[in-house]
């Protein structure tokens, strides 16, 4: 199973999703990356911030690089996650078909009891924006891995 988080410049969110949710599954059975819809940091590692609280969290993102989500992508992952309402409509504007749409979600609708769908941007907000991403993110992922291991065995 491969899944995909994407966010808008694919350096503060969606490498966290990503390294989050490759710390809970085992790495031989799901494949999992990150892409931003935009190509603003292209090739560039995480940003500091994320790798600290990922670190704390003896997570290692430092050797990601953002990439561009391509239309490609459909073709090749099950699950597309946006981070928030607006990268949602920028990969759905991309889906050629209504079963590429369908793979598109919510990360926060994994979190039933969130009234919140979007995923703070927290690029120019301060360390600690980054730790209430991270927080909602490691439920979300929790989520997420629960039920599509279940699902798998
Ligand atoms: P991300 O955060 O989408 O979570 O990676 C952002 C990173 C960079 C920019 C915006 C959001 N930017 O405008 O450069």
């Amino acid at each position: 199973m491969k899944i995909l988080m994407v966010c808008l410049g694919n350096i503060c969110r969606s490498p966290l999703a990503e390294g989050i949710l490759k710390s809970k599954l085992p790495q031989d059975l799901f494949t999992i990356d990150s892409a931003g819809t935009s190509n603003y940091h292209q090739g560039n590692p995480p940003d500091i911030r994320s790798i600290n609280i990922a670190r704390a969290h003896n997570i290692n993102i430092v050797n990601q690089r953002a990439r561009q989500f391509k239309v490609e992508d459909f073709d090749v992952y099950d699950l597309i996650y946006a981070m928030d309402s607006s990268n949602y409509k920028n990969i759905t504007r991309l889906a050629r078909t209504a079963s590429d749409k369908s793979r598109v979600k919510l990360i926060l609708n994994e979190i039933t009891e969130f009234k919140l769908k979007d995923v703070p941007d927290p690029y120019y907000d301060q360390e600690n924006g980054f730790l209430n991403v991270y927080k909602m993110l490691n439920i979300a992922c929790d989520n997420i891995a629960k039920k599509i291991h279940n699902d798998s065995f």
